[in-house]
């Protein structure tokens, strides 16, 4: 596997060459070939991606995340925290928007290498200046069983395991910085 550097997108990386496979995953594809940049300009979300030097030609990218600001609404389950007794159903949460590694890139390590910069940087950098507790994502179902190695919980409640996309989330007080 070729060596990866993981930094914010910039204007001038190759966003084409992201092959996900499954036709079902096209959205992913279009979001980084059509919006990431843009959104970027417009400071509605943070994309994160993992390049390929080329020589040649423009850095590939092999990998992307994308956070934004979100909230997790727990809609009848028990509260995510004991103490303190916290009086809302809504939890401040940086959420992954969206996350995709090519598929000649899964299996080595990359998503987790993803999801744990949007950990790392939440509770290094928000958490200290901004009020927020967790993480969260509507995880494809696909995807559940890695974002349970990722160390995130399915939020308890009937209606969330019915979602097509549960709801996931980390507790940030819950892992070392
Ligand atoms: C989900 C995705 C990002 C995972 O990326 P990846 O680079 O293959 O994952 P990693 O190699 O970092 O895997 C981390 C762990 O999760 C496990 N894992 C990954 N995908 C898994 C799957 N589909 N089923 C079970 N376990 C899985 C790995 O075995 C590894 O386990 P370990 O803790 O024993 O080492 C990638 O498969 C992908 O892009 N899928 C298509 C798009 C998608 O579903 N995105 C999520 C949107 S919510």
């Amino acid at each position: 596997m070729p060596q990866l550097e993981i930094r914010p997108i910039e204007t001038g990386d190759g966003v084409k060459s992201l092959s996900l496979g499954d036709e079902k995953f096209a959205p992913l594809k279009t979001f980084l070939q059509k919006h990431a940049k843009d959104y970027e300009v417009a400071t509605l979300a943070r994309t994160y991606v993992a390049v390929e030097p080329d020589l040649n030609s423009k850095p590939q990218i092999r990998g992307y995340i994308t956070l934004v600001a979100g909230e997790i609404v727990t809609d009848g389950a028990a509260p995510l925290i004991e103490t303190p007794a916290y009086a809302y159903s809504q939890y401040p949460a940086v959420k992954i928007a969206r996350l995709a590694v090519h598929k000649d890139y899964r299996g080595s390590g990359l998503g987790r290498e993803l999801v744990d910069l949007a950990l790392g940087i939440t509770k290094s950098y928000i958490c200290p200046r901004v009020g927020c507790r967790f993480v969260v994502v509507d995880a494809k179902r696909c995807s559940i069983p890695f974002y349970d190695r990722c160390g995130f919980t399915l939020l308890d409640t009937r209606t969330n395991k019915r979602r097509s996309e549960p709801v996931m989330f980390v507790d940030l007080n819950k892992i070392p910085v």
